[in-house]
């Protein structure tokens, strides 16, 4: 995989624009929780545009991450700051490409929930975004560690684009 010095604008806009998606995703997510426990309970569920807008905002993040995952394979990402820690540097890789694991596999089981009323995907998507939160927790941590402590100036490889 190519190594260039930062991260590309588009690579940079997608980042930020996918992370709001799925803050408003978590935001979105109780109307369709609501929904589909009426549906488990064999309930009926009239049209609502929360609903619809849980639904087409995740899959909007997949195109985006799909995007993403090309752009990342083919041009590649910056090398971890020689300051870092190895072993640091290690657990952002595995991080990194958890996360991308993450976005796919949420809105791939949260459509096969709700298109084809599987018990066990719904039950799947809950978990996944439990790991979600999780990722994302130790994400801002390690990148407040890297910018206060390390002083690696890390948050301006994801605001100033590099070619
Ligand atoms: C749901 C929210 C988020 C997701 C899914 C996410 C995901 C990712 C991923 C996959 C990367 C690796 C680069 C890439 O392939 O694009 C990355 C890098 C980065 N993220 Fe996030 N991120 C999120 C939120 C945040 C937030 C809130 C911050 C700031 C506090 C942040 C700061 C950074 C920084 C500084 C990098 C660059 C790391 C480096 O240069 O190696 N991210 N993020
Ligand atoms: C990255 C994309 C997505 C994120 C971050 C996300 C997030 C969430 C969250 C936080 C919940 C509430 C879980 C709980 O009750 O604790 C939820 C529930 C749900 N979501 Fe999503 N979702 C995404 C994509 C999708 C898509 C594309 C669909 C359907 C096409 C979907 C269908 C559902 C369903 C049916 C539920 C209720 C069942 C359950 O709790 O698992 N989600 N989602």
């Amino acid at each position: 995989m190519p190594t260039p010095k930062g991260y590309s604008r588009t690579q940079i806009r997608l980042h930020w624009i996918v992370a709001g998606l799925i803050a408003l995703q978590f935001l979105l997510s109780d109307f369709i929780g609501e929904a589909w426990e009426k549906i488990e309970h064999g309930g009926q569920v009239a049209f609502s545009p929360l609903v619809a807008a849980h639904v087409f905002g995740g899959g909007l993040i997949l195109l985006l991450v799909l995007w993403r995952l090309v752009l990342r394979l083919m041009r590649g990402a910056p090398p971890p700051p020689a300051e870092e820690p190895p072993a640091l540097q290690q657990a952002a890789h595995v991080a990194h490409w958890a996360f991308y694991g993450l976005m796919i596999l949420l809105p791939v089981s949260g459509a096969v929930a709700w298109f084809g009323g599987v018990e066990l995907a719904a039950e799947g998507h809950e978990a996944l975004t439990s790991a979600m939160v999780l990722l994302v927790a130790v994400h801002v941590a390690a990148a407040f560690y890297h910018q206060l402590i390390l002083r690696t100036g890390i948050m301006s490889r994801m605001k100033h684009p590099e070619n």
